[in-house]
């Protein structure tokens, strides 16, 4: 079997960072609970309910399950009329040539996400029918940094975890990927995490030569 590899989408396909951060702030801004761009950074590849815990650290009252769920949907509606404005002028520079150069060699590519949003961003990116396996936050019980995302992914995709590598921007995702025994490439925010097997800066900087000996070196 050939390698196979596994995107992790927000961060890595797409920068939807700002539009998480927006939503957050709006809704912290609301409730009056402090929230900024270092909170925001940990909400990375972390579940929208988990990311919600995190904000909540800030309450200055405990809000109930019912409130909770209130919240999160709130939030969720600020995002989606954010996301609505992508295009496929956002996708992530180096992202294009690269999937083609997977599909031209047979590599299977899939997206391994937490986001339950992801059929909406593919969508509006125009890659809903690029990948040969999406599983999201919408099919996973356990978020990153579980494994379940990756493992789901790989076994959708027919290939052995260990021939699979995984490409992520976020802490969690890269230990989500070492804990299903998959070499894992850190890009953008992972870019400086040591855990990971590879980094680069953006996919822009990976030439096809490294990638190729990476994928055929398991
Ligand atoms: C991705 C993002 C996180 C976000 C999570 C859930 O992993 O990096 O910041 O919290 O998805 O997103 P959702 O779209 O389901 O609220
Ligand atoms: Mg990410």
């Amino acid at each position: 079997t050939k390698a196979a590899v596994i995107f992790d989408l927000d961060g890595v396909i797409v920068s939807t960072d700002d539009c998480h951060y927006k939503a957050w702030k709006r809704l912290a801004d609301e409730e009056g609970i402090y929230f900024d761009k270092e909170i925001n950074h940990r909400l990375r590849g972390v579940s929208r309910m988990e990311s919600l815990a995190i904000v909540l650290e800030r309450a200055n009252r405990p809000y109930t399950m019912e409130e909770q769920q209130a919240l999160a949907d709130r939030k969720n509606a600020y995002y989606r009329e954010l996301i609505q404005e992508l295009t496929p002028e956002h996708i992530l520079p180096g992202v294009r040539p690269l999937l083609e150069r997977l599909k031209q060699h047979g590599i299977k590519i899939a997206i391994g996400s937490s986001s339950k949003n992801s059929p909406l961003i593919l969508e509006r990116l125009g890659l809903a029918d690029e990948f040969d396996a999406v599983v999201d936050g919408n099919a996973i019980k356990n978020s990153k940094p579980h494994p379940e995302v990756f493992l789901r992914a790989a076994e959708k995709l027919g290939v052995p975890a260990a021939q699979c590598v995984v490409v992520e921007d976020a802490d969690a995702g890269v230990e989500a990927a070492l804990a299903a025994g998959m070499r894992v490439i850190g890009v953008g925010t992972a870019a400086s995490n040591e855990r990971a097997t590879w980094t680069v800066a953006s996919l822009a900087d990976l030439s096809w030569e490294d990638l190729a000996k990476f994928l055929a070196a398991v």
